[in-house]
Formats: structure tokens, sequence, C-alpha cells
């Protein structure tokens, strides 16, 4: 009788491990094609210049838009995720140096990487939040790019990505945002420059940067990877709602919340967001209290 259910049981579990196998033979296929499909893109033409305006807009955007977290302080890449399971994600060389890209790149190369997030060989770069780049003005693109170009050489040769079961899983699921050029309306135009004043308008600008995790409707949700805490709502109908202008600064350039959670800036980056001027940080606050309740 034993000898039975434990045969029994035998099947079963191999059965099961056999189905999980299959299951992930499906995965790994469908997530493969997804990594090596390849976009053509028309490039926007974007104008370069070496001021000095364009140089300081350029490295205001770097500190802002988070390039550091994934290229390093000194931008000459860097591991920025190396897990046993998630696998190892690498942030590109992006000066002159021994292991750069900027040998190489041409202006179209880094317009379609930053823009479209398409790599040189056509297909998607690695988590880059080029989604949320490619609503950057003509101008602000420019300053970008103006910035990479004067970088101090950094001689650094990389490994290569490398990406595990579960990273493959949570983007089969469509719960990691591992091939942003899946995202990107690569047939939208850029606006050609935006004015930096208080509005509303100017706020959604800035608050591009904020999609990736609070969702496109500001309202929150999950969270982005299992062990980080979820998302909150940073509408009026979650804790801003009751936020003063200033306590909603301080929050941003402190990552203190006026009810007195604490917020690592791994999981909540406002080691970027304290950078922002007066002008970003008040248009974000206005753009977020007037959004509408629904949708
Ligand atoms: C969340 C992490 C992350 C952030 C933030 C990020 N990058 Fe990247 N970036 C990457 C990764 C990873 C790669 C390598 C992609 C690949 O190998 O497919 C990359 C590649 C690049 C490339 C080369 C793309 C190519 O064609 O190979 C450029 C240029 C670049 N990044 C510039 C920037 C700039 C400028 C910023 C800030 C505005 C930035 N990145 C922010 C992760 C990031
Ligand atoms: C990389 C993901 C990520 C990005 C990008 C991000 N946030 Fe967050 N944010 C979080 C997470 C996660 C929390 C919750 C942190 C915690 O509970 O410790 C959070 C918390 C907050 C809070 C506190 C809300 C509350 O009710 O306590 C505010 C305000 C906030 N974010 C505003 C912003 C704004 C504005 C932007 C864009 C300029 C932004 N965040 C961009 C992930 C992000």
């Amino acid at each position: 009788m034993v000898r039975k259910v434990l045969k029994w049981t035998g099947i079963v579990l191999g059965c099961f491990v056999l189905l999980l196998i299959a299951a992930y033979v499906v995965v790994y296929f469908k997530t493969e094609s997804r990594i090596n499909k390849t976009y053509t893109v028309n490039v926007q033409k974007i104008a370069v210049t070496q001021s000095a305006e364009a140089l300081a807009q350029g490295e205001h955007l770097v500190q802002i838009k988070g390039c550091r977290e994934c290229h390093g302080e000194d931008l000459g890449g860097k591991v920025f995720i190396d897990d046993p399971q998630l696998g190892r994600l690498v942030g590109a060389n992006l000066t002159q140096g021994r292991g750069g890209i900027m040998r190489e790149y041409t202006k179209a190369d880094l317009t379609r990487a930053l823009k479209h997030g398409v790599r040189k060989d056509g297909k998607s770069v690695i988590l880059m939040p080029s989604d949320e780049y490619n609503a950057l003005s003509v101008e602000d693109m420019g300053a970008l790019m103006s910035y990479l170009k004067s970088l101090r050489p950094v001689d650094r040769e990389l490994p290569e990505n490398e990406i595990k079961p579960l990273l493959r899983v949570l983007t089969f699921l469509d719960k990691f945002p591992l091939l942003p050029a899946e995202r990107v309306d690569h047939s939208k135009q850029s606006l050609a420059t935006i004015k930096s004043e208080i509005s509303a308008n100017y706020g959604q600008y800035v608050a591009a940067g904020c999609v990736g995790c609070h969702r496109t409707n500001y309202k929150g949700g999950e969270a982005l990877v299992p062990g980080s805490p979820p998302v909150p709502n940073i509408t009026k109908t979650g804790n801003i709602g009751k936020w003063t202008e200033d306590q909603f600064i301080h929050t941003l350039r402190t990552g203190v919340t006026p009810e007195g959670k604490k917020m690592n800036p791994k999981n909540m980056p406002w080691t970027m967001t304290k950078e922002f001027t007066d002008n970003e940080i008040k248009s974000v606050y206005l753009f977020l209290k007037n959004l509408p309740e629904e949708g």
C-alpha cells in the first residue's frame, strides 16, 4: 500500500516537473524571439551644440533621468543587477575610452538608442527607459548628447548582459520592462523645445520620468520586482492629495514623507528627484494635483 502511494506520488510529481519544463521552454523561445526582434526606425535629426548652456542642461538631465544609476558615477558603465535568479544587467560605457560606445556611435546611433530604445544592431536595448526619454524635446536630446560627447574617457570593458529564468518569466508575463523598444511609438516626432516654467504642462513633461514605476495613470500598483515595496498612488486620491506644495518638495528632496516614511532611494529614486529645479518640482506638483480623478 505504502509503495503504491509512493509510486503514484512519484508519477504525479514527475508529470508536474515535465509540465514545468515544457512551460519554461515556451517562455524561453517566446522571450528569445522578442529579444532578437529588430526594428527599423526613421531617426529624427538632432542638432548638437557645445554651448555652455547645452552642456549644463545635458548634465542636469543626466542627473534627473538617472543615467548614473545604471551607467555608473563616471558614466563609464557598470553591472547594475547581478542576481542568481534575474541575471546580469550591464549599463554600457558611455565615454570614448576603451570599451566605450562613444568611439563609434554617431549622433543618429545615439538618437536611435535614447529616443527609440533601439541599438546599433537594430534590437531593443535592455531595460533602459527609452520609452520615457522618447518624450524629450529635440533641444534637450541635443543637450544630453553634447554632454555625453564632453565626458572624460573611461577605459572599462564590461561583461555581456545575461538574462536568467526569473527575468524571462517576468518579461513573458509583462511584469518587467525588459524591452523598451516594444513600448515606444516609433513614429512620434519630438517637440523642438519646451519652456521651463511653472505649469501643469511642463510638469507632465518632467513627470514622464515617473510613469515607469507609478504607471501611466500615476495611480501606482504592485511592486516592480519581488521584494520591493508596492508603488503608491501619486494623484490627489493618494497621500499627495493631503500634502502642501512644501511637503511635496520636502518629500522629493529628502525621501521622507509627511507621514514619516523614509524611502530607500533604490525603491523610490529621490536621489534623482532631489536634483529637480524649483520650476521642475513645482510643475510636477501642479500636474499631479490637477490630474482628473478617473482614468
Ligand atoms: C535602468 C537602467 C538604465 C538607465 C536609467 C539608463 N540606461 Fe542607458 N543603458 C542601459 C543598459 C542596460 C544598456 C545596454 C543595453 C543593451 O546592451 O542592450 C544601456 C545602453 C545605453 C546606450 C547605448 C545603446 C546601444 O545602442 O547599445 C546609450 C547611448 C545609453 N544607454 C545612454 C543613456 C543615457 C544618456 C541615460 C540617461 C538619460 C541612460 N542611458 C539611462 C541601462 C540604463
Ligand atoms: C524606479 C521606480 C520609481 C520611479 C521612477 C519613481 N518612483 Fe516614486 N515611488 C516608488 C516606490 C517604489 C515608492 C514607495 C517607496 C516606499 O514605500 O518606500 C515611491 C513613492 C513615492 C512617493 C511617496 C508617496 C506616498 O504616498 O508615500 C512620492 C510622492 C513619489 N514616489 C513621487 C514620484 C515622482 C513625482 C516621480 C517622478 C518624478 C517618481 N516618484 C518616480 C518608485 C518610483
